[in-house]
């Protein structure tokens, strides 16, 4: 998939524009708060119908405006224009794709896979395990078909437990989601498992290229003791969880540790490695996802110089030429970023929210 145009209402400060893209890589320039990462933000938006940067809606709808509106062109593997959009106000959503309603932005996420890289990013290592689950589910979904259904039912299941546990409610009746969970648990963490073992050969190849001398390790918690079923354990810690009002063991308290030399990399390595660390873990998801499915994903990149010196910047898009992903930058100053690796390219420059093409 591909994005070949974009046209952005009313988010944050963009008032209008509309963009052709290249279908390799897109650079966009602009000095501070010109509207760089809201353009990106509104690509990821309209994959996720969420930001990587806030989660209040009215941050995103532009100041004295009643609605966004996000409507991308795209072309896919089979070289097939497929038209999506959205459109959102304060208390209504609408998206369409391929000319037609949808209701849930799975539908549009699982047609329009896009990953990003911000200045944010390292929270994903010092950041709270959901972000580390957003992470690795991001993946699961776009490679295992089945998973969004068995994550769906059991969210919604353990979520009517939860409900019960917390109204002490008896525990046959609090049990009465156990069986369904259970199933569902287990799928979850098969995938969540397959899903790291394969991740793990992309990460540590490129993680061999910038932590040379250091020894990098990735393990999968699946969020429940390994020596018990979760079905055993549910029954086990029952009175726990009463007392707790939910359920403490399940694939929502999965995790991911990440290690440089036997030690976390929440505190153990530099906040400008973790920045480098958490790009590998993006690209290597993109590299990952491009094998799997044949097709590619787009990769937002935003504010690649300030994030990283020279050396690693140089390295890093040495990298990115090499991939094959729909590539979005930003930059405050274009000689930043060397782009002659790549054979098509196209850069913008935004001022105030307006975008102008400048090759
Ligand atoms: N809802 C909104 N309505 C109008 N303007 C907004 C809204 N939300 C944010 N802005 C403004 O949009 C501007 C652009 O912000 P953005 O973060 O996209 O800039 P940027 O080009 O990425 O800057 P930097 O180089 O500092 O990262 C900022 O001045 C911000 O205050
Ligand atoms: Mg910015």
């Amino acid at each position: 998939m591909r994005l070949t145009q974009l046209q952005v209402s009313n988010f944050r400060n963009i008032e209008s524009i509309q963009c052709q893209f290249d279908p390799q890589v897109n650079l966009i320039t602009g000095n501070n708060a010109a509207g760089k990462t809201s353009l990106l933000e509104s690509i990821y938006y309209l994959s996720h119908l969420r930001s990587f940067r806030s989660h209040q809606l009215s941050d995103l709808i532009r100041r004295d405006t009643q609605y966004l509106q996000i409507f991308a062109q795209t072309l896919s593997k089979e070289n097939l224009m497929i038209p999506m959009g959205i459109r959102r106000s304060r208390n209504k959503t609408t998206i369409r794709f391929n000319h037609r309603s949808v209701n849930r932005v799975s539908d549009i996420a699982a047609k329009f896979p896009v990953l990003s890289i911000h200045p944010d990013s390292y929270k994903l290592i010092t950041g709270s395990p959901v972000q580390r689950r957003q992470y690795m589910d991001w993946g699961v979904f776009h490679v295992e078909q089945d998973f969004f259904q068995s994550w769906r039912l059991f969210r919604q299941s353990l979520a009517q437990r939860n409900a019960a546990l917390k109204s002490r409610e008896g525990k046959v009746y609090c049990q009465l989601w156990d069986k369904i969970i259970v199933e569902h648990a287990n799928y979850i963490d098969q995938f969540r498992q397959t899903y790291i073992d394969a991740l793990q050969h992309y990460l540590l190849s490129l993680a061999k290229l910038f932590f040379h001398r250091d020894e990098l390790s990735i393990e999968y918690k699946r969020g429940w003791s390994t020596d018990i079923t979760l079905e055993e354990l549910l029954i086990k810690e029952f009175e726990k969880d009463k007392l707790k009002g939910y359920t403490c063991y399940g694939p929502h308290r999965a995790e991911i540790i990440i290690k440089v030399n036997g030690q976390s990399a929440q505190n153990g390595i530099s906040r400008g490695q973790q920045k480098t660390l958490v790009a590998l873990m993006r690209l290597a998801q993109a590299q990952h996802f491009t094998d799997t499915r044949q097709q590619l994903c787009i990769l937002l990149y935003d504010d690649l110089a300030a994030e990283l010196d020279g050396h690693h910047r140089e390295m890093i898009l040495s990298v990115l030429s090499k991939m094959h992903v729909q590539l979005f930058l930003t930059t405050i100053e274009a000689d930043q970023i060397d782009l002659s690796s790549w054979s098509s390219k196209k850069m913008f420059h935004v001022e105030h929210g307006c975008m102008k093409d400048l090759i």
